[in-house]
């Protein structure tokens, strides 16, 4: 069964308690939290204290996605906040310190994940492979919601899904971006294990029907 972890992205949030209830309440066992910061992404989002609160208010996974500059300065901070998944961008920082975030953040007792966006080659998460418990291929550019699904990504879900059969066997495939009702299906059948729906699931007039159908083999 699928993973599904509505982006957060895509709620009011004026009301993020309330919606984060309504995760919940809908049957999602997890939420993506976006976080931009106007320079790795032309968009500005969530911070620290917003996943602070969000903590507060469910048990709820809380997968953060950081589109952000060099995260090595920020996951130790974030994983404090609450988050149990921090996944970070191959593309944000010199591998080295790449390597180092992933350390951190199991060493504060989270969840590591690196991120691939769609013109990054497969091939440039070969040195993460072994430090990940997710990795996250984007099916949209990252930035902002509401975008056409790439389905040409798919290759890179299905190759990521080889090497790991060998390599590390737990680690979990995400995809983000476009997924909805008739895209979920691609994404499965490919081999991707958790998905985010923002504006999917946050339109959808019945949710609890949304997260099944999207859950469903
Ligand atoms: C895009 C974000 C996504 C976004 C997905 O940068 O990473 O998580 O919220 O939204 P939809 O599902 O609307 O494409
Ligand atoms: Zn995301």
């Amino acid at each position: 069964m699928a993973i599904i972890s509505p982006s957060i992205l895509s709620a009011d949030f004026v009301n993020l308690e309330r919606d984060m209830k309504l995760l919940k309440e809908t049957g999602a066992p997890w939420a993506h939290v976006d976080v931009m910061d106007g320079i790795f992404v032309p968009n500005i989002t969530i911070g620290i204290p917003v996943v602070a609160a969000l903590r507060k208010c469910t048990d709820l996974v809380l997968d953060v996605h950081l589109m952000i500059d060099r995260p090595v300065r920020y996951v130790e901070d974030f994983v404090k906040a609450g988050a149990d998944y921090v996944t970070i961008h191959v593309e944000a920082d010199q591998p080295q310190n790449t390597l180092e975030a992933l350390d951190k953040i199991h060493a504060m007792g989270a969840k590591t994940g690196i991120v691939l966006k769609p013109r990054t080659p497969v091939e440039a998460a070969i040195p993460y492979l072994e430090k990940c418990d997710m990795i996250l291929v984007m099916t949209v550019e990252p930035g902002f919601g509401g975008q056409s699904f790439m389905a040409d990504m798919m290759p890179k879900v299905s190759q990521l899904k080889e090497w790991m059969q060998d390599i590390n066997p737990d680690c979990l495939i995400e995809v983000d971006g476009g997924v909805d009702l008739n895209t979920a299906p691609v994404c499965k059948e490919a081999g991707a294990q958790v998905l985010v729906s923002g504006s999917a699931y946050f339109k959808a007039a019945d949710k609890p029907g949304f997260v099944r159908q999207l859950q469903a083999e």
